[in-house]
């Protein structure tokens, strides 16, 4: 991994959602891979300022923005990170609040929120930021999915997340042969079962009894794998969906 990383050098990032959890682990791993990053981050800046801080980086390599992608104008965003650090050649759409309720009782606010901030910003996002990789000859796109896309118990989430799978396939056609378009779905993540356990009592035993590996996949696997698909070894992997659940999804749930 090592290896690879360094080959990132000079490259642009955009990741939604980077400031704290899985989004930070991407960060990190780009920043030390030698990108230059730009994070955005619903309303806690403080966890963007550690962020900052534990990295030791400056403003020139790692900023972040606060932007709400259920409401906010994803140009006015793009505008002031390309001012900031010219074209961006990666963009890691990460942001993607969770919902489990019940489409009878899910209010249109709710729906609203959970589609715009997983599936509307990735499709805003990728419109203003692939051309412009297009054209520079080069460009990586990643979006995080969720395994909950092949449960139909997973409500307007797997709704959002099962469409950006859709998304993903249609843009790599389309920003194909100088861009790729990936989607990696991580079943349970292990340093988010407590938060799981508080919402969801038991089901992360149950999850867990139904994973082949008997184990979930930490942040720092999947963070590598959305490296990796940055980097040359994956450069002829397009329009992929990649679960990373231990095997979960052979299986799925049952309802
Ligand atoms: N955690 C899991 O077990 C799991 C499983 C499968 C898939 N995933 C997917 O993996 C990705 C990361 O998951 P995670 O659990 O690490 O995420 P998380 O903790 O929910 O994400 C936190 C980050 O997203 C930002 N954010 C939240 N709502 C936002 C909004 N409306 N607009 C813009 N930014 C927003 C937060 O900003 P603030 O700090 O300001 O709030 C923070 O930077 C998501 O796409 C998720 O669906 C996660």
């Amino acid at each position: 991994v090592e290896k690879l990383d360094s080959l990132l050098k000079g490259r642009v990032a955009l990741v939604t959602g980077g400031s704290r959890n899985l989004g930070a682990e991407i960060v990190e791993r780009l920043v030390k891979a030698g990108a230059r990053v730009a994070l955005t981050y619903l309303s806690q800046s403080a966890a963007a300022q550690d962020l900052q801080t534990r990295l030791e980086t400056n403003e020139s390599i790692l900023r972040a923005y606060p932007s709400d992608l259920c409401a906010a104008s994803i140009s006015h965003l793009a505008t002031r990170v390309r001012e900031d650090f010219g074209p961006v050649d990666i963009l890691v759409h990460n942001a993607g609040p969770y919902s489990s309720t019940r489409f009878l009782d899910l209010a249109e606010q709710e729906w609203d929120c959970i589609m715009n901030t997983n599936l509307k910003a990735a499709y805003l996002l990728a419109r203003e930021f692939g051309p412009g990789m297009k054209a520079g000859g080069w460009g990586r796109i990643v979006f995080l999915g969720a395994v909950s896309a092949y449960r139909a118990e997973s409500g307007v989430y797997g709704l959002a997340k099962s469409s950006l799978a859709w998304l993903c396939r249609s843009l790599a056609t389309e920003l194909a042969p100088q861009v790729t378009v990936n989607i990696v779905e991580p079943g349970q993540v292990e340093e988010s079962v407590p938060e799981l356990e508080q919402d969801e009592p038991g089901l992360a035993e149950r999850l867990l009894r139904l994973t082949p590996l008997a184990r979930f996949a930490t942040r720092s696997e999947i963070a590598s794998l959305i490296i990796a698909l940055c980097s040359p070894p994956y450069d002829s992997v397009t329009g992929i969906r990649l679960p990373v659940d231990g095997g979960a999804s052979i299986n799925p749930l049952p309802a």
